[in-house]
């Protein structure tokens, strides 16, 4: 019989969450990456299996995952990893998720849907943080408006980040800002818009970002005009604004690995207290075309504990068959109420004037 599942890149910060959240929740993962001496000190720890093997060969690749029901893939940037994980699941019948939250990563495991379907694979991308409670959110607040045309998302409260996350955030230099029109991407430069949004301690300044939900709220609520947004200080705004000509510079080879180096020598990640003390915020807003609208807004706990939890949940409700094949968002797979399921996750309808946009 097959294992379970494999979590890939387990010995990363959010890797390390995830694994030993599966652990206390009483499951057995195997735990791989591509070095053998993280893998082995952490599944010693945690007295786990592990398999070791680098995404360098699609044959190996192909070999490893056949032995599991499905990949947790916890690797990232997901650039680097996601398109052969992906590859060997579908080839060898294995379920796929991540915790990715890149759009064009997310866009391009959408565009194998056909292809996992007829290999009875599910792909169940963005299981974390980025983007549970936000697609959650857009297919609540759709149900509510089902003629909904527009949909904007606000996140608020991301203060803490990892080694990978910050990563990703600097591979995001090379890529300009980006929204949904009339159901098509649309590439924009950062900070393209502004508004500002109530999540629940009066209105801050938010400007938009390319967050993952710019592809996965599309799948889930078929919203075809979608913008994500992030609280900024009101300084920070106009600041992006003025230096959307250093974004190429700032995503250059040499700066992206000096960025980087610096990275792996200096941030190690929130500690356990300080997301113990953090607390994040997302608001959704949808209308339509008729003066229609909706708006609601969840506060969580911290992200990357979140992460741990949604992410294994996905994980064992994939293995436990209850996912459907081919591409799913976490709100086609389980609904909008699902991350309501986890501690500390509150949501409410904002029936007040939460959201003003503010002229360019
Ligand atoms: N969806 C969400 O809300 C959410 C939440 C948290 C994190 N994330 C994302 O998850 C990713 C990991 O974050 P993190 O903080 O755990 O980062 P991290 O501490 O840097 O760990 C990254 C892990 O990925 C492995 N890895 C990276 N590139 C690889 C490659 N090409 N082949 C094989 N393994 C590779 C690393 O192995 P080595 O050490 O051997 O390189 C390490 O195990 C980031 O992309 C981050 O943005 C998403």
């Amino acid at each position: 019989m097959a294992d379970e599942l494999l979590i890939y890149g387990s010995y990363g910060y959010t890797g390390q969450l995830v694994a030993r959240e599966a652990v206390e929740r009483g499951r057995s993962p195997v735990l791989g990456g591509r070095r053998a001496e993280p893998l082995e000190a952490q599944a010693t720890t945690l007295d786990l299996d592990r398999r070791v093997f680098s995404l360098e060969h699609p044959h190996v690749i192909e070999e490893r995952v056949a032995e599991f029901d499905a990949v947790l893939n916890c690797a990232g940037p997901f650039s680097r990893t996601a398109d052969r994980l992906v590859s060997a699941c579908i080839e060898t019948g294995t379920d796929y998720l991540d915790i990715a939250g890149e759009i064009d990563v997310l866009e391009a495991v959408a565009e194998r849907d056909r292809e996992a379907e007829r290999a009875d694979v599910t792909l169940l991308p963005a299981v974390g943080f980025d983007v549970v409670p936000t697609d959650c959110l857009a297919a609540h607040v759709e149900t509510r408006l089902p003629s909904a045309t527009h949909l904007a998302i606000a996140i608020d409260g991301m203060g803490t980040f990892s080694p990978g996350t910050l990563k990703s955030i600097v591979e995001g230099f090379t890529r300009p800002g980006a929204v949904r029109e009339e159901g098509t991407l649309r590439e924009v430069p950062p900070a393209y818009r502004r508004r500002r949004v109530d999540l629940g301690q009066g209105a801050k300044p938010a400007v938009t970002v390319p967050w993952g939900d710019i592809s996965t709220a599309y799948y889930t609520t078929g919203i075809g005009d979608i913008e994500t947004y992030a609280t900024v200080p009101a300084y920070a705004a106009d600041l992006m604004e003025r230096t959307r000509d250093l974004a190429p510079l700032m995503g250059s080879r040499p700066v992206r690995w000096a960025l980087e180096s610096t990275i792996d020598r200096f941030v190690s990640g929130p500690t356990a207290e300080e997301r113990a003390n953090s607390v994040s915020r997302v608001w959704a807003e949808a209308t339509d075309d008729e003066g229609g609208r909706v708006a609601a807004r969840l506060r969580t706990p911290d992200t990357y504990d979140l992460t741990a939890e949604t992410a294994v949940e996905s994980a064992r409700r994939v293995v436990d068959g209850d996912v459907a094949d081919g591409f799913q968002t976490p709100a086609s797979a389980f609904g909008p109420d699902y991350v309501l399921e986890f501690d500390g996750v509150a949501r409410e309808d904002a029936t007040d004037g939460v959201s003003v946009p503010v002229d360019d």
